[in-house]
């Protein structure tokens, strides 16, 4: 684990909401607790890459999750143009080419990409229906080794794979954790869910945090908690 991310960079909130009138809102009372913001596929298409560019202007740090897989010509030209818009990570699925044409199209960029091994909505059954001959567990590994040789910067995984990962992995690679509840949080549709210090201690780097914090009563006590909470153990 980076040992010079501080603790409120290590928290990134996940601006899964309707619309970015109500996005702002949420930015806006989360203040200086915040530093970092999550845009998804959601948010995106209802007007969230210009909220992506202001909140860089405003000096956070923005993770567009966008997914990307397509040629690599495309992956490449798209990667560019979110290089171009400030974010500092962006999600791309985890296929060879298309990691590498991500990876390849950053130059001097400080942007990085984050591979998705497996979606964690898959099972081994998904996975052979799919036509794939491995399981999850194999297929995770395979990608993650892939991920590395490609020059991808980090992986987003649950929390419990952190630990295997950093193993199998090293101390470069940046592992990124979504699945993150605070003790005694509402766990909603989550299966397998960590603590921020559990996560922390397990080997993440950051960890992607939405709904414990943006329909907490108080949304910026709860971000002050969590980043207290990483700080503890780190
Ligand atoms: O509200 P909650 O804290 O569960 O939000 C977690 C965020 O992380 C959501 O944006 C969700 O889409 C994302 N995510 C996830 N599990 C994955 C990949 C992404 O929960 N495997």
């Amino acid at each position: 684990m980076p040992a010079h991310i501080s603790p409120r960079d290590r928290l990134i909130v996940a601006l899964d909401l309707a619309d970015t009138a109500k996005a702002q809102a949420m930015v806006e009372q989360l203040g200086d607790a915040v530093s970092f913001y999550k845009i998804g596929l959601e948010l995106t298409y209802g007007g969230g890459l210009a909220l992506a560019e202001q909140l860089v202007k405003d000096g956070k740090q923005v993770f567009l999750d966008l997914k990307f897989h397509d040629i690599p010509n495309t992956v490449a030209r798209a990667t560019k143009q979110v290089a171009a818009l400030g974010a500092t990570f962006l999600t791309v699925h985890a296929f060879p080419q298309t990691m590498k044409a991500a990876t390849g199209a950053l130059k001097n960029s400080p942007l990085k990409i984050l591979a998705v091994t497996v979606m964690t909505s898959y099972d081994d059954a998904d996975l052979a229906e799919a036509g794939y001959a491995m399981g999850v567990k194999d297929l995770v590994s395979r990608r993650a080794d892939q991920a590395k040789a490609a020059g991808v910067h980090g992986l987003i995984l649950s929390a419990e794979e952190a630990a295997p990962m950093r193993a199998q992995l090293g101390a470069d690679m940046l592992l990124v954790t979504p699945g993150i509840r605070p003790a005694g949080a509402a766990i909603g549709d989550q299966k397998r869910v960590m603590t921020p210090g559990d996560a922390i201690r397990s080997g993440a780097d950051h960890m992607v945090v939405g709904r414990p914090i943006t329909q907490a009563p108080d949304p910026k006590a709860a971000a002050q908690a969590i980043v207290a909470e990483i700080a503890a153990a780190c």
